[in-house]
């Protein structure tokens, strides 16, 4: 089995705007008949919805997500093996092309949560890490009336980079991006950046002309 669309991880500290540009990239992405077929995976509220969690933490006002159930509910919908661009590839890419493009095995999942380690290698295309100026996220966090010990500790992380060490350590250099999330521009510019590789990648797979 192959995927038809790639997957893509949207990543970063709590109020980075991960889910703001994961919304932006599903509905910006579109095929030649107005179909969407990219799909945005809240990680922490379908973990929640699904009842997929491990423990609650009413000190932090958090719950540890069970990872393997996640998976496992995400794997079908992650789509099979990427395949290689068509030069490499043309089996793949022709199984590709033969795939209905709404099978829910055809990947083009966003997968948007503040920590990335957990997906396999195998179902990522691309990493997307978004920063933010600390003194941001803090104001961003203190209008979703965080306590402030949470806001304290995301903020030390956003400072310390945590989550981009998490995705260096995890993903190939080549398959990661960190990019500035501070302003609506930005916002605007990386969706369609994103949208434009997407294509890109079909493209480069005899998916799209
Ligand atoms: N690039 C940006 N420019 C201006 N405002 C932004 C930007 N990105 C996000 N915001 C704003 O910051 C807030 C947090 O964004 P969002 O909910 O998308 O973050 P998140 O990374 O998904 O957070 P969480 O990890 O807690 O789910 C929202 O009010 C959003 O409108
Ligand atoms: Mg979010």
């Amino acid at each position: 089995m192959v995927r038809s669309f790639p997957n893509i991880v949207v990543t970063g500290t709590p109020g980075t705007g991960k889910s703001t540009l994961s919304g932006q990239i599903c509905e910006a992405f579109a095929l030649a008949d107005g179909r969407h077929p990219m799909r945005h995976i809240n990680a922490g509220p379908l973990a929640i919805q699904k009842h997929f969690v491990a423990s609650r933490d009413a000190e932090w006002d958090s719950v540890e997500v069970d990872e393997d159930a996640l998976l496992d509910y995400l794997e079908s919908m992650s789509g099979g093996v990427a395949p290689d661009p068509i030069e490499e590839d043309p089996e793949g890419c022709a199984q590709a092309r033969d795939m209905p493009l709404d099978s829910d095995t055809r990947g083009g999942l966003v997968l948007d949560w503040h920590t990335c380690d957990a997906w396999p290698e195998r179902w990522v295309d691309l990493v997307v890490v978004l920063r933010c100026n600390h003194e941001l996220i803090w104001k961003r966090l203190e209008k979703r009336h965080y306590s402030e010990k949470k806001i304290a500790e995301n903020n030390e992380a956003e400072i310390m980079g945590v989550v981009e060490d998490e995705a260096r350590s995890a993903y190939p250099q080549e398959a990661i991006i960190v990019l500035p999330s501070e302003t609506s521009d930005q916002l605007e510019s990386h969706a369609e950046r994103i949208v434009a590789w997407i294509h890109a990648w079909r493209q480069q797979r005899g998916l799209e002309s």
